[in-house]
């Protein structure tokens, strides 16, 4: 049987993760998000005061990165992520491990050691993965390759929100800032930068709302998938 896959790729607060798990219960598919891999890695990393050494403990990097215990648990509130055992959902959501998250994901040798990771979640009857280099290296084979993207502006607000509603006090202006930082890093990095496929249907989200965005890609998945 075929292992359907649709990947969704592109910046974040464009709103890729709540549309990813929005697609993944619509077609009862699993669902990967890569984004966490990083954050875990990072936050891992800290943990262990190699963060700031990456290069100069590359392969201790790689190893931890290569074993590094975590564990998706599907739960009533959402997706509980442990790291070694310790539950880290609300921890590495923060803009503080979203940064360790960017600066891991920039180097090579750490991307490949979580590749067959993320490979793995494609199972029957199908997968719903969200990221930034889904379509363009994890998944080339996917059916359906979407690329969601909006403004800075509004991803920074859709941020805001966000984190607001979790209790955090921040402020748009630092938001913005972070967000353009990480935007730059993810383009401009030289292994598997944020860009979309050749082949991806494109969306900008700046002006639509969730609902609006899921008819557009349901209506483009239902043509692309196999029946
Ligand atoms: O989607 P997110 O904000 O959780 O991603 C966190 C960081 O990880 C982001 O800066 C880019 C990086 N990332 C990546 O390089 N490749 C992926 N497939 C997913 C995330």
């Amino acid at each position: 049987m075929t292992v359907q896959i649709i990947t969704i790729d592109g910046p974040s607060g464009s709103g890729k993760g709540t549309l990813a798990a929005k697609l993944a219960e619509h077609y009862q598919f699993h669902l990967l998000d890569s984004g966490a891999l990083y954050r875990l890695l990072g936050l891992s990393l800290k943990k262990q005061d190699l963060l700031e050494k990456l290069e100069t403990h590359l392969e201790q990097c790689v190893h931890i990165a290569s074993q590094l215990n975590i564990q998706f648990l599907s739960s009533e509130q959402g997706t509980k992520v442990l790291l070694d055992n310790e539950d880290v959902s609300q921890q590495i959501r923060t803009e503080e491990v979203g940064s360790f998250a960017s600066k891991v994901a920039a180097i090579p040798q750490l991307r490949t050691a979580l590749l067959q990771r993320q490979r793995d979640f494609a199972q029957a009857p199908g997968l719903v993965a969200d990221g930034r280099d889904m379509a363009t290296s994890i998944f080339p084979q996917a059916q359906a390759k979407i690329y969601l993207t909006a403004s800075a502006q509004s991803r920074a607000e859709r941020r805001v929100n966000q984190l607001q509603a979790m209790g955090l006090d921040v402020k748009i202006s630092d938001i913005l800032a972070n967000i353009e930082a990480r935007d730059k890093r993810d383009m401009e990095r030289e292994v598997a930068p944020l860009k979309p496929a050749t082949d991806a249907y494109m969306i900008d989200s700046s002006a639509l709302n969730i609902d609006e965005v899921f008819k557009l890609m349901t209506t483009y998945i239902d043509k692309k998938l196999v029946n």
